[in-house]
């Protein structure tokens, strides 16, 4: 039956930054869908507060307190992981932060944050979790882009952010080339404006929301339960053939 291809029971995945935001939202979609989930997030507040709830829909959950741009810090989560769980099947790599300020205003600290976190953060975990994957020969890697690796926002700057995205969208690929012969598929999600606290804000700002809405053909922002499904997609034997792909999710704004 179609339908028995997105279930992820008796897997386990790992979701970073996952406690609010789009990351807490694909941590309860796979569980929905079945899953253990490894929650490894900066924030042990939130994080610890999403494994609980993961935990009391009846699924298994652990929290680890996760810095993705510090290689130690990813290799101890992953390990962590591998010590409860003895496996993992699928990683989305979420967390990712962002920057709006004009290109020659941006300090260099602020710059290599950025890439740090969104895209360096993207190669540590998929490199640590990999050698896993490869060791199985399987496993599949769900990478969190953005409409902004696409195409360019306004009217806000945000130079280190859209770069940082592309270069995951590039990411993507290299990896699904590298590892389609272990068995591993690598996908990437690109989302367009949706309502987390990552942009909320800005959809209450004058000078900011009124365009933004112009600019959707659907004429909303995306709520985050909207992309529970495409993540479960990715993640499922539902998409077997699929590798390399960038799965466009933004009510239409990079049509015009
Ligand atoms: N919200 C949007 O409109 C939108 C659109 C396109 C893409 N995205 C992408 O989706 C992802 C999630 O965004 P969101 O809107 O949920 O953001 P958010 O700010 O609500 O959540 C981000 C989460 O990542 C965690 N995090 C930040 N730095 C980390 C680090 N170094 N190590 C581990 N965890 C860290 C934060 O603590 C937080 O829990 C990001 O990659 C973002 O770029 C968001």
């Amino acid at each position: 039956m179609v339908l028995e291809k997105f279930s992820l029971e008796g897997q386990v995945g790992i979701v970073t930054g996952g406690g609010q935001g789009l990351g807490k939202t694909f941590c309860h979609a796979f569980a929905d869908a079945g899953a253990d989930i490894v929650v490894a997030e900066v924030n042990a507040e939130t994080g610890s507060v999403t494994a609980e709830e993961i935990e009391a829909k009846g699924r298994q959950a652990l929290f680890v307190k996760t810095d993705v741009k510090n290689q130690d810090s990813v290799n101890a989560m992953v390990e962590q992981a591998l010590g409860t769980f003895g496996k993992i099947d699928f990683l989305m790599n979420n967390a990712g932060i962002v920057q709006h300020l004009e290109a020659e205003k941006v300090e260099a600290a602020d710059w290599r944050n950025v890439l740090e976190v969104n895209l360096t953060g993207v190669f540590f975990c998929s490199q640590a979790v990999g050698r896993h994957m490869i060791a199985r020969q399987q496993g599949r890697i769900i990478n969190i882009a953005s409409m902004s690796g696409l195409i360019v926002n306004y009217p806000q700057a945000q130079v280190s952010y859209n770069a940082s995205k592309a270069a995951v969208i590039h990411l993507t690929k290299s990896l699904a080339a590298e590892w389609a012969s272990h068995n591993i598929r690598v996908n990437a999600i690109a989302p367009g404006y949706m309502n987390t606290a990552m942009a909320r804000p800005f959809f209450d700002d004058p000078e900011y929301g009124g365009v933004w809405i112009k600019a959707i053909p659907m004429g909303r922002p995306g709520e985050p339960k909207e992309l529970g499904p495409v993540a479960v997609f990715l993640a499922s034997e539902a998409s077997s053939y699929m590798t390399g792909a960038t799965v466009v999710v933004d009510g239409g704004y990079t049509i015009w």
